[in-house]
């Protein structure tokens, strides 16, 4: 079994250094850092061999030559790669997520018809494809509309483009779909800093200290390395064609993603020092959230910065759980079901707000009020 992944130098791929199966091979595109790259192979002791491509050229910019020869191991292609530029423009998330990610499925097609075996396909997505939706969001193509940002709108594109070209080219395809990603569940260790983080990030510069969210809002997030053992597991599954029922995943939390409110609260009961002042959620109805959401986007004159972080804001402020059914199937039916992500309230607070163990102060012997609680 060898995988073939492309993405190892982002967020996703630095989990999938540390948790990759020997024999993988990663694609990497010229402009890539390799050095970093390598030194973090090098100091796991892995053996991932990296070969150069560019997922926006046909065939990932893989000539006739190099193709042979990767059709000979490659079982799997997993693709980890793409833009996560929420400011990216229309052209370069387009050309990434929905361009790269279909001549994704022609260099599968490509391996498969020199190997003379089938080589399936796993496209990461974002559960953000959802878009506005709230209630439950099913493991299914989702249709047309539905108040995406440009980010989530070219992710969507390269969904529908890569189910239509599987079935063309009759590629055995998988699509996994993400929610935020945080650092690495033992370290904290992360490439760079998501929507959650901005809550953590802003918390200081909130207009009047107040957080807009529905009641009962969710947030979904999974730390990378869980993240990463479950792509494994699948990538796996549908090499040895276990998953040929599966056509699309979920890898949340369902319905046990904490609630925010109850997020925020864990963070203050963890540390409280930690926190300038303190923010009040209002309670805000969809529409609210998803309009000052697109503010950004919709008037441009805001920061970057400023701009993600209202974007973030449906990320965090819309009562909404990502099922994960087919997940729990398919792991279940690999005998994995042990992978599965299950983030604790303590650990999505830990990892969001950056509270590492260790820097617990509950019972602050400098915190008078609290004293006599103390040991
Ligand atoms: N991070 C999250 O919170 C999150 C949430 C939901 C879903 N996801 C999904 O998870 C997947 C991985 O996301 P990520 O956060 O790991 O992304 P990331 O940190 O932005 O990394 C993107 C990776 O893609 C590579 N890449 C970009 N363009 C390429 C090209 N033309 N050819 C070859 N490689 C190219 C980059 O390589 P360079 O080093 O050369 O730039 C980098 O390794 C994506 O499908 C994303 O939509 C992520």
């Amino acid at each position: 079994m060898t995988i073939l992944v492309s993405g190892l130098s982002g967020q996703l791929g630095h989990a999938l250094v540390d948790h990759v199966p020997a024999k993988t091979i990663g694609l990497v595109r010229r402009s890539t850092g390799t050095t970093r790259l390598r030194r973090r192979i090098e100091s796991r002791s892995r053996e991932i061999e990296l070969v150069e491509g560019d997922i926006t050229a046909r065939d990932w910019g893989l000539d006739r030559a190099a193709l042979e020869r990767l059709a000979e191991t490659v079982t799997c292609v997993v693709n980890c790669a793409g833009s996560t530029d929420w400011q990216g423009t229309a052209e370069s998330l387009q050309m990434s997520n929905v361009v790269g990610a279909v001549y994704g499925v022609g260099f599968a097609a490509r391996l498969a018809e020199i190997s003379g075996r089938p080589v399936p396909y796993l496209q990461t997505s974002t559960a953000y494809v959802a878009g506005s939706a709230v209630g439950v969001v099913p493991e299914t193509r989702l249709g047309a509309g539905g108040d995406r940002t440009r980010y989530e709108h070219f992710k969507w594109m390269g969904e529908q483009a890569v189910l239509r070209r599987a079935a063309e080219l009759g590629v055995p395809l998988l699509l996994a779909r993400l929610p935020a990603l945080l650092g690495d569940s033992r370290t904290g260790e992360t490439l760079y800093k998501n929507s959650l983080y901005l809550l953590s990030e802003r918390w200081n510069d909130l207009p009047f200290g107040l957080l807009p969210a529905m009641k009962n809002a969710r947030v979904d997030c999974v730390p990378r390395d869980t993240a990463a053992k479950v792509l494994i597991a699948l990538a796996e599954g549908i090499a040895t064609q276990s998953l040929s029922d599966v056509e699309i995943v979920h890898i949340t939390n369902g319905a046990q993603a904490p609630a925010l409110r109850a997020l925020v609260e864990a963070a203050r009961m963890i540390d409280q020092h930690a926190f300038g002042k303190w923010v009040r959620i209002v309670a805000a109805g969809r529409d609210h959230v998803v309009n000052v959401s697109a503010l950004g986007e919709r008037f441009g004159r805001l920061s970057a910065k400023w701009q993600n972080t209202l974007i973030g804001l449906r990320y965090i402020g819309l009562d909404r759980s990502f099922d994960r059914g087919n997940l729990l199937t398919a792991l279940n039916a690999l005998g994995k079901s042990a992978v599965a992500p299950s983030i604790s309230l303590e650990a999505a607070a830990r990892l969001t707000f950056g509270l590492h163990p260790g820097r617990e102060s509950i019972v602050s012997p400098k915190h008078r009020s609290l004293v006599r609680f103390g040991a």
